[in-house]
Formats: C-alpha cells, sequence, structure tokens
C-alpha cells in the first residue's frame, strides 16, 4: 500500500478507536478547544507532543519549527504566542527541545544545508553566546547535549522577553514559561528547572513596562 494510503486507513481506525472508548469523542472536541498548554517544540519526527506526554487532543496548542527556536521576528511564533497567551490564556508555555536534534547538531558544523543555514545561524548565536561552557566539554556527545540544553535555556529567555509574556504576567500572573529536554534514547523528559513566572526574575535590561507606565 502506497504511504499515504497507510495513514487513511490509519485515521479510519483511530476513528473507530476513539468512538469505542467515548461515543461523544469528536463531538465533544468540536464545541471548541480549552488548552492549558502551549507547546514549543522541534519539527523532528520523533517528537509528537501529545504521545510523548501523553495528552489527548484539546489538551495541548502546538508550535513547531526546527530546533524549538522562539525567533523574536517570526510572525509565525508570535501570531501562535499571542494567540494562546491572550485568547485561550494558556497557563504554561513549554519549551521543549532533544537530545540528538539535527538542527542543533547542524549549529555545530560548518557545512551549507541550503536555506535553512539562515534559520542554524540563529542557534549558532547560541553557541557563540556559551562558547567557554561548551568547549571545555571536551566529549563531543556531551558538548552536543549540552548545547541542546543551553539552545532550551535561550529560547525560554527569549520567550520572557517579549511583550506578549511580559504583559501577561502583570496583567494576570501567568503563564509560567518552562525549558524541558526529551531524550529519544529512552523516552523520557528532563525538566531544565528554568521556569519564570514574573519580570522580576528577569535581568533588568530585559523588562518592559507597561504602556504609558513610567519607569
Ligand atoms: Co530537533
Amino acid at each position: 500500500m502506497e504511504i499515504y494510503k497507510a495513514l487513511l486507513e490509519g485515521n479510519r481506525k483511530w476513528v473507530q478507536k476513539k468512538l469505542e472508548e467515548d461515543p461523544h469523542f469528536f463531538e465533544e472536541l468540536s464545541k471548541g478547544q480549552n488548552p492549558q498548554i502551549l507547546w514549543i517544540g522541534c519539527s523532528d519526527s520523533r517528537v509528537p507532543a501529545n504521545e510523548i506526554t501523553g495528552t489527548r487532543p484539546g489538551e495541548i496548542f502546538v508550535h513547531r519549527n526546527i530546533a524549538n527556536m522562539v525567533v523574536h521576528s517570526d510572525m509565525n511564533l508570535l501570531s501562535v504566542l499571542d494567540y494562546a497567551v491572550n485568547i485561550l490564556k494558556v497557563k504554561h508555555v513549554i519549551v521543549c527541545g532533544h537530545y540528538g536534534c539535527g538542527g542543533v547538531r547542524a549549529a555545530m558544523l560548518n557545512e551549507q544545508y541550503g536555506l535553512v543555514d539562515n534559520w542554524i545561524r540563529f542557534i549558532k548565536d547560541v553557541y557563540r553566546t556559551h562558547q567557554h561552557e561548551l568547549e571545555a566539554i571536551h566529549d563531543e556527545e556531551l558538548r552536543f547535549n549540552r548545547f541542546v540544553e543551553l539552545n532550551v535555556v535561550e529560547q525560554v529567555f527569549d520567550l520572557t522577553k517579549t511583550t506578549i509574556i511580559q504583559n501577561a504576567w502583570r496583567e494576570r500572573n501567568a503563564p509560567v514559561v518552562h525549558g524541558w529536554v526529551y531524550s529519544l534514547k529512552t523516552g523520557i523528559i528532563k525538566d531544565l528547572n528554568v521556569s519564570f513566572g514574573s519580570s522580576q526574575e528577569l535581568p533588568t535590561i530585559y523588562r518592559i513596562n507597561g504602556n504609558g507606565v513610567p519607569a
């Protein structure tokens, strides 16, 4: 069977299974969504947000790109973030990277891959920021792992620098922003403990006042 036909077949079986478990499953979901979580993850096919967290459709609002980046001029990311924070009013935003990330690995190399090189340059900036720590790690695999972690930490910081997150903190003391890393080898997610829920926890230079409120 051609692979795309297998997907349609898989869909029919999934619908059947869901309806056997709960005859109202689709009827209920079709009424609307109220996810508590925004997930910013990697496009990698091995890191599906719902499956690895044991969550159901309707529970996680998802944005994925190569190497789970938060680029502050990315209109796609900003639109998803603004909608999730200000309309859906999610309580948590999770940046989830993964060990073995091809985007992060490419950022450690000096090869050309095409258009994606422009995207990978943002990851190289993370490397340069943490160059001393990374180059003190002589084992290449361990250095790669740490680079994946530091990239997530920097994307968490980049989220907290946005007016979207800081205005929400001021207005409703939420969402809390988190950084996680998933292991392809074990399936386990590691919490990097870089959670932020207020601009008081940020370096002064990145704190943004409310509109018209003097410093
Ligand atoms: Co990846």
